[in-house]
C-alpha cells in the first residue's frame, strides 16, 4: 500500500479541480491510500477580491511573510507519505501567502521531511521564479522534489491580465464583455490533467522517480516562454524594492499601495510591450542561453 497526500489551497476552486483530476488515477488504484489536505487560514483572504485587499496582499506575498494557518489534523500529521502532491498558486511572482505560510510552518517540516514531492501550480502564466522560491522552501524542509507540472492561462499575456483581474474581482469564470476568452487554466487543460496523474502513478508503483520529470515535460506539463521568464526576472528585482518600501511605510501604506498600483498599470501596459519588442529583436543573439535556461526551468 502507498500513502499519498494531496495538499492544496484554492480560492476559486480551480486548483482544487486540478488536484482532484490529477489524483483521479491514484484514487482509482487499490494500492494507493489517498488523503486530501486543504490549507486553511485563520483569517481568510476575501474572494472575490476588492481592489484594496488585492493590492494590500502585495508586500507580504512578495516578501514571503507567513500568516497563521489552521493546524493540520493529527490523523494526517501522524502518517508517513510515499508521495506528496503539492498544489500552489502564484501571488505577485511568489508562492501565495497561504502556501508560503504552510511551507514555513513546523507542521510542513514534519510532513515533507525525506518525502518525494511533485509540485503542481495553477497560475496566470508567470510562475517560474515562484517555483524557484518553492524549491528553496522544499529544500529547507528536507523534501525531495521529483516532479513539476505548471498549468497556466494560455491566452496572450495582456489578455490574461484583463480576464484574470476581472475573474478575481467578480469571483465568476465568465467571458468578460462577451468577447474576451474565459479566464484561468482552460477547461480542456484541467480535464486532461489526469494524464499527469497516470504518469505519476506509474513512477510511484515502481518507486523510480528519476524519469518522472522528462516524461511529464514530454506530455506538455511545463511550457516555457523566454519572454515571460525575462519579465518575471526583471519584475522580481523591481517588486523587491517596492515591497520593502511599502512594508516599512506603516502609516502611509494605503497611499504607497495606490502609487504602486499606478506603477504596475504602467509597467504592464507600457513597459512590458517594449520589453517584448526588445526581446524579439535580441532573441537570435541569445538563443543558446535561452535553450539552456529553458532546459533548467523544465527540470526539477
Ligand atoms: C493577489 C493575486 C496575485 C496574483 N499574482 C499572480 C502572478 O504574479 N503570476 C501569475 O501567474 N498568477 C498570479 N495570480 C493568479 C493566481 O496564480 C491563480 O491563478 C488564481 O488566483 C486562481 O487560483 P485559485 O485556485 O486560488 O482560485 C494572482 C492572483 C491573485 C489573487
Amino acid at each position: 500500500m502507498k500513502n499519498v497526500l494531496v495538499i492544496y489551497y484554492s480560492q476559486s476552486g480551480q486548483l482544487k479541480e486540478i488536484a482532484q483530476n490529477i489524483a483521479k488515477p491514484l484514487l482509482e488504484n487499490e494500492e494507493v491510500n489517498l488523503t486530501f489536505h486543504e490549507i486553511k487560514l485563520v483569517k481568510p483572504f476575501p474572494f472575490p477580491w476588492n481592489k484594496e485587499a488585492f493590492f494590500d496582499a502585495f508586500p507580504e506575498s512578495f516578501l514571503q511573510i507567513p500568516t497563521e494557518l489552521e493546524p493540520v489534523p493529527q490523523e494526517i500529521l501522524g502518517q508517513r507519505y510515499d508521495l506528496i502532491l503539492f498544489h500552489y498558486q502564484v501571488w505577485y511572482l511568489s508562492p501565495s501567502i497561504p502556501i508560503n505560510s504552510f511551507l514555513k510552518s513546523d507542521q510542513a517540516k514534519i510532513l515533507l521531511k525525506d518525502t518525494p514531492v511533485v509540485t503542481i501550480s495553477g497560475s496566470r502564466n508567470m510562475w517560474v521564479m515562484a517555483q524557484e522560491k518553492i524549491k528553496k522552501l522544499l529544500q529547507e524542509n528536507g523534501a525531495k522534489l521529483v516532479g513539476n507540472v505548471a498549468l497556466v492561462d494560455r491566452v496572450g499575456n495582456l489578455i490574461s491580465v484583463i480576464t484574470i483581474v476581472e475573474w478575481m474581482f467578480s469571483g465568476v469564470k465568465k467571458k468578460h464583455l462577451g468577447i474576451f476568452p474565459l479566464p484561468g487554466v482552460s477547461q480542456k487543460d484541467i480535464d486532461e490533467s489526469d494524464q499527469f496523474g497516470k504518469i505519476i502513478l506509474s513512477k510511484l508503483q515502481s518507486n523510480q522517480w528519476d524519469g518522472l520529470q522528462p516524461e511529464l515535460v514530454a506530455h506538455g506539463a511545463v511550457r516555457i516562454s523566454s519572454y515571460l521568464v525575462k519579465v518575471d526576472k526583471t519584475a522580481n528585482k523591481i517588486f523587491n524594492k517596492w515591497s520593502n518600501l511599502i512594508h516599512k511605510k506603516r502609516n502611509s501604506r494605503k497611499i504607497w499601495l495606490k502609487v504602486f498600483y499606478v506603477y504596475l498599470f504602467l509597467a504592464i501596459w507600457l513597459i512590458s510591450p517594449i520589453v517584448y519588442i526588445l526581446h524579439v529583436f535580441t532573441y537570435p543573439l541569445k538563443i543558446n542561453s535561452i535553450k539552456r535556461e529553458t532546459q533548467y526551468l523544465q527540470g526539477v
